[in-house]
């Protein structure tokens, strides 16, 4: 498997939300990642359905869409219908994330798993055969701009190896702090779906930003693992 660029629009101007998308996609992105956020389960508050529903018109590639909601069930029909491809929910909100993770799938998407910084891999030893693929937060959640946590490194790699034993070729996704400093790092230790931000659009030229960024992931698949 190729690895994939998601850029999130969390740190895009959102009064020029279409251009931003369509500037990343030139630069090779292969999805869009929305960050929803309520203002409970993280601090800040984003976006929610109608916006989804708008940037689905323009995109060209599919929506990522990571829920740090409380009680995400009862959206998860609106993402769907909005235009989401992809829907990624937190194991830490989820007292019944198996019911969760198949609701996802039941409405025709693939379903996330995600992982806090402070949450263990053994977090997903009952739902690693069901997840579509698995986001291992490399930041706390709730804003954009943030700082690479190291330990999130060998968590990747012991996720995939999680999901290895559990016979599941669900690719590990990471989100936050990714940039050129780390980029060749977590794709060595198993990423495959790498979120960046402010790496690529807090930048005077994000289509470059983008480009750049997954070339370096590229070149990482093909450099031996440490
Ligand atoms: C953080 C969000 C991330 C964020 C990433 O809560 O889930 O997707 O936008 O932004 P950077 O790449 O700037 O850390
Ligand atoms: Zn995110």
């Amino acid at each position: 498997m190729s690895v994939l660029l998601a850029p999130s629009i969390l740190s895009a101007d959102f009064a020029a939300l279409g251009a931003a998308i369509a500037a990343v996609e030139r630069g090779g992105a292969d999805l869009i990642h929305v960050d929803v956020m309520d203002g409970h389960f993280v601090p800040n508050i984003t976006i929610g359905p109608p916006v989804v529903r708008s940037i689905k018109r323009i995109a060209k590639v599919p929506l990522d869409v990571h829920l740090m909601i409380e009680e995400p069930d009862r959206y998860l029909d609106a993402f769907a219908e909005a235009g989401a491809s992809m829907i990624s929910v937190h194991v830490e909100v989820l007292p019944h994330l198996h019911r969760t993770v198949h609701a996802i799938k039941a409405l025709g998407l693939k379903a996330g798993v995600v992982l806090n910084p402070s949450t263990p891999v053994v977090a997903l030893e009952q739902i690693a055969g069901d997840a579509d693929y698995v986001l291992v937060m490399s930041v706390n959640p709730g804003f954009g701009g943030q700082t690479f946590i190291p330990r999130s490194e060998p968590k990747v790699r012991d996720v995939r190896a999680l999901l290895d034993r559990a016979g599941s070729a669900a690719p590990v996704e990471i989100d936050g702090g990714i940039d050129q400093r780390n980029v060749s790092a977590v794709v060595a230790a198993g990423a495959r779906i790498l979120v960046a931000g402010s790496a690529i659009f807090d930048t005077p030229d994000p289509e470059r930003a983008a480009r750049d960024l997954k070339a370096a992931a590229m070149a990482a698949l093909t450099t031996p693992a440490r």
